[in-house]
């Protein structure tokens, strides 16, 4: 048998390539195809959103259940309000404030959203990456790009080419290397469709930076979301579907460990049965000498720092064949709180 074609890769660090990769990419879009972009947080699937053929092949190529609704990308505010069947002044205020950047509105849809997009679902996640290519795309495109992150269903995200290629490098014909992603973990999403908004996902915006610019939110459905799907319903009923406990996973066995010092982080790992020589820590404070382990990843205490390397941590730990992945416990603090969602997702068997 022959093996499938693969992605071309394309780079876009001088001007010249970058206009060049913007064209290909836009041309593509335009044609109803799917293609692997470059975001801040990490690297996104996209496809126009306004199409919803072009979405279906979205949904196909991830394999991601029909009941999850993709966040629709735009590059300025006249777009955003497009996309939304009404723009409150909350709207307004988050925008001017986070904007572009990693913050997804969940506003009411406009007609214009297809029903696939916001797998029928009466509102639609909006957000206005950072990210100058994808940027650069959607103003050559003129329309919206629905985009999930460039993973197979279930997997870790992407936060550089590489990982796109080798989840999805059979099945797409272009992914646009934009560099490492400067956020590392997925956007925060903010449900602005009820009263008080709530986070439906928490990301590098934390709650207290909402909170600063719209006053108090509402309780995070996260807890729910996780006891519905402990009830075994987890389809359909769900506000977010991203807020599916298990989610963000490496293969990799992942669990997170607080130590005072290497002695007692080897006397944990031998008491729960693991074996130390498969096993990568990945420590930030408490940094073990790594004798005995498959390695040790020191990454910076800085919650943006730690952010940005995390996944290309968990990427490599896979690509490696590791068995066991133990991080060391976050701070808890406001800044953290987003990387430790993904952990406690990671975590989950
Ligand atoms: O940073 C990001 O958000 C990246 C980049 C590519 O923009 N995208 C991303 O997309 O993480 P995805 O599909 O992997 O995750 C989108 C999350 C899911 O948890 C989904 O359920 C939720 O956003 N979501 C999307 N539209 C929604 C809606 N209308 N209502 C509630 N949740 C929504
Ligand atoms: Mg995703």
């Amino acid at each position: 048998m022959s093996k499938p074609p693969q992605a071309e890769i394309v780079p876009t660090h001088t001007p010249t390539l970058f206009a060049e990769a913007v064209k290909r990419a836009a041309e593509l879009l335009r044609a109803g195809e799917v293609v692997a972009l470059p975001t801040e947080t990490v690297y996104g699937l996209a496809a126009n959103a306004l199409d919803p053929v072009a979405v279906a092949k979205i949904f196909q190529i991830k394999g991601r259940p029909s009941h999850n609704p993709i966040i629709v990308h735009v590059a300025d505010l006249a777009l955003a309000k497009r996309c939304a069947a009404a723009w409150p002044a909350l709207a307004d205020q988050l925008a001017r404030a986070f904007w572009p950047g990693p913050l997804t509105l969940v506003l009411p849809r406009a007609a214009d959203i297809p029903a696939i997009v916001t797998a029928d679902g009466s509102t639609v996640g909006v957000r206005w990456p950072g990210h100058p290519f994808i940027q650069a795309v959607i103003r050559e495109c003129g329309f919206p790009l629905a985009a999930p992150s460039a993973n197979r269903s279930n997997r870790l995200s992407p936060t550089n080419a590489e990982h796109v290629r080798q989840q999805l490098g059979d099945r797409l014909r272009l992914i646009v290397d934009g560099g490492q992603a400067q956020v590392g973990i997925e956007s925060t999403v903010l449900d602005l469709a009820t009263s008080p908004p709530r986070v439906l996902r928490p990301g590098m915006i934390h709650e207290a930076s909402l909170a600063a610019v719209i006053g108090p939110l509402g309780h995070s459905q996260l807890s729910i979301g996780n006891r519905q799907l402990e009830m075994g319903n987890s389809k359909g009923a769900l506000r977010s579907p991203g807020q599916l406990l298990k989610h963000y996973a490496p293969q990799a066995r992942l669990l997170v460990l607080n130590w005072r010092d290497e002695g007692d982080l080897k006397s944990q790992i031998s008491n729960l049965r693991f074996d130390p020589t498969r096993t990568q820590v990945i420590a930030h404070r408490q940094i073990p000498s790594g004798e005995g382990f498959v390695g040790v990843s020191v990454l910076p205490h800085d919650a943006a720092a730690f952010a940005r390397s995390l996944y290309a941590e968990l990427h490599r730990c896979d690509a490696a064949g590791v068995a066991v992945i133990v991080v060391e416990a976050l701070p808890d603090a406001p800044e953290w709180r987003g990387i430790g969602d993904r952990l406690r997702r990671a975590a989950t068997e």
